[in-house]
């Protein structure tokens, strides 16, 4: 009986320490007044969407194609009418490169449990884009409003060659003007990616703002970069010594190893300009806790007077691949967030697993 007891308390006193020890582990990861965690996955939801079996007629083969097949991954959202739109990636399995991508739309009263569209809303077609989107496909949207309503998706094109990051704009998400190659000139042939625009919440909206008396994106894959635009269509990069300019860059032996890339768009906030993002892990000379090529998430704080100027960044990824759909697809080892919304007080973000699946992770309130 003694004996039992003395046992209690030592397990007592084992778990508080425990706990204390936690907690203090939590402090070490170096989260920031300024960052916007933590982001807890959705579990019993996840993943959200998955490949599915819906056809619609390719207007460039000119035959059915299943159009969602092989993988969706890689979505935008929006709050419209008390509802989240995503706007996801989808690949078939067929043609040259076994995969060519289209976006589809889903619609979720909860923000955890979508119901999709048959036929997708944006894909490659029998127009001026067709040079650019035939036949890798069109990828990976991010979406802001405009002050006046219109919605403005940043996406990437990929003839098989190359990726070159585009415009194209609508009033209701599911019919959609392209505005063509937001880097024109010398830069029409070169590789970009990822655009994320800067913007301000407005109760569930997401509506692009000016600083300075512009609007502003961060665009990149491997460092990130920044243009400047006065109507949202035709944008301008801010170079340096001739060349597009850096504005944040892989770190040596952390989670963004290899390189950066734009999360969802860039939310003005008192403190400045966050920027959730996308880290690469290196396989040599990487954070060694990580999976070689890892994609984990971080977080970025730029000047609200500048934005080409980071003020602040995480040490620490907050969020990093560790459930089974993460850890293995199409291409392992990928959390790759892009979508976010303000849904009934809370932040919702969404990501790709494995650059197969749809997952979602809730955060903070509002
Ligand atoms: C689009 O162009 C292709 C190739 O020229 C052609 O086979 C196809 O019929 C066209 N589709 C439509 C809907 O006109």
């Amino acid at each position: 009986m003694k004996y039992n007891r003395f046992l209690t308390v030592l397990l007592q006193a084992t778990a508080v320490v425990f706990l204390i020890t936690a907690c203090s582990k939590e402090k070490s990861t170096g989260s920031k007044d300024w960052a916007l965690v933590p982001f807890v996955k959705a579990d019993d939801a996840n993943p959200v969407l998955e490949a599915g079996t819906s056809t619609f007629t390719c207007p460039i083969l000119n035959q059915e194609v299943k159009w969602d097949e092989k993988d969706v991954f890689n979505p935008a959202t929006v709050v419209r009418d008390g509802k989240v739109y995503m706007i996801f990636r989808a690949e078939d399995k067929i043609g040259k490169y076994a995969g060519t991508s289209r976006l589809g739309l889903a619609i979720s009263d909860d923000g955890l449990h979508f119901t999709r569209r048959p036929a997708p809303v944006f894909y490659p077609d029998n127009d001026s884009m067709k040079i650019y989107e035939w036949e890798g496909g069109v990828e990976d949207p991010r979406i802001v409003e405009s002050p006046d309503g219109v919605y403005f998706m940043t996406y990437t094109s990929y003839d098989g060659n190359l990726a070159r990051l585009c415009l194209a704009s609508s009033r209701d998400l599911e019919t959609w003007t392209k505005h063509g190659l937001v880097l024109k000139g010398k830069y029409t042939d070169t590789w970009s990616k990822s655009g994320a625009i800067v913007a301000k919440r407005n109760g569930e909206r997401i509506v692009a703002e000016k600083i300075n008396g512009k609007y502003w994106m961060y665009y990149g894959d491997t460092d990130l970069f920044i243009a400047s635009s006065d109507d949202l269509i035709h944008w301008k990069p801010e170079e340096e010594n001739g060349v597009v300019k850096s504005v944040l860059k892989p770190r040596a032996k952390m989670f963004d190893s290899r390189l950066v890339e734009s999360g969802p768009y860039a939310l003005v906030t008192e403190k400045g300009i966050l920027l959730l993002y996308n880290g690469m892990n290196l396989d040599e000379g990487g954070d060694p806790e990580l999976a070689k090529g890892a994609y984990c998430s971080g977080q970025a704080l730029f000047d609200l007077n500048n934005p080409a100027v980071l003020i602040d960044r995480l040490d620490q990824h907050f969020m990093m691949p560790d459930r089974p759909y993460e850890i293995t697809g199409q291409i392992n080892q990928v959390c790759f967030i892009e979508g976010m919304v303000p849904f009934k007080g809370k932040w919702y973000l969404y990501y790709g697993t494995a650059d197969s699946k749809i997952a979602a992770a809730i955060g903070p309130e509002i």
